[in-house]
């Protein structure tokens, strides 16, 4: 099957005021990045499972539920009990990775590990066989609209490196300063999903920002064209 770029659209950028029709104005995207913070872990504080549930009433999409939270051994249920298709947690902040990891898969669920600008990718050695995602921060985790950073392009390299000698495919999550600008090269250095928050919510026609940013991203698959 052909590889392809998949959208993800944070709603950490959308206009909590409006969510349903801002869901809808995304339609058009291949997942919903669903932002956990809980004022410990990061300093800023978002959203629950409560909302969670109230977002799966909203969308079609299945929703990427991105838990940075200091407990998610403790957390993670709930989210899954709310109706996550997909959760990722930090691997910084997990005590028993693995466990996690197979709570997802007892639910059904897709699970993803993640990993912040500051982290080498070598913590992930034992995980990438196991997780269908691995999550590479591109800004330092706890608000929209940050300035991507470059090293991540160090640390989709490693992981590459890393997934090959180990022969695991785990799909690469990218999330943070991610736009059309820098989606062809992110997609080039092995990145398939791409989150976008103000990329997306910022732009005038939220379902063209999606295109624009799939379109950029496709670019990258050259070695597919
Ligand atoms: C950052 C969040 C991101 C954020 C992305 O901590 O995990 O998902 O909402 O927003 P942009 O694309 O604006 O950096
Ligand atoms: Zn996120």
């Amino acid at each position: 099957m052909r590889e392809d770029v998949q959208i993800a659209p944070s709603i950490l950028s959308a206009d909590f005021l409006n969510l349903g029709s801002e869901l809808e104005s995304v339609s058009n995207a291949d997942f919903i990045h669903y932002d956990v913070m809980d004022g410990h872990y990061v300093p800023n504080i978002s959203f629950g499972p409560g909302m969670l549930r109230a977002v799966k009433r909203g969308t079609e999409l299945p929703v990427d539920v991105h838990l940075m939270v200091t407990n998610p051994d403790e957390t993670c249920r709930d989210y899954l009990e709310a109706g996550a298709d997909l959760v990722t947690f930090h691997m910084e902040a997990a005590r028993h990775p693995r466990r996690i990891v197979d709570q997802i898969h007892e639910f059904g669920r897709r699970a993803g590990v993640a990993i912040n600008p500051g982290t080498p990718v070598s913590a992930l050695e034992s995980m990438v066989d196991c997780v269908d995602m691995v999550l590479i921060m591109s800004v330092n985790p706890g608000f929209s609209g940050q300035r991507f950073i470059e090293h991540t392009f160090d640390q989709l390299h490693a992981l590459q490196k890393l997934c090959s000698r180990t022969h695991a495919h785990p799909l690469v999550e990218i999330d943070g300063g991610v736009s059309a600008a820098n989606a062809e090269r992110v997609v080039s250095a092995g990145a398939r999903i791409l989150v976008g928050g103000s990329a997306v919510f910022d732009a005038q026609d939220h379902a063209r920002a999606v295109e624009e940013i799939r379109t950029a991203g496709r670019r990258g698959l050259s070695r597919w064209a």
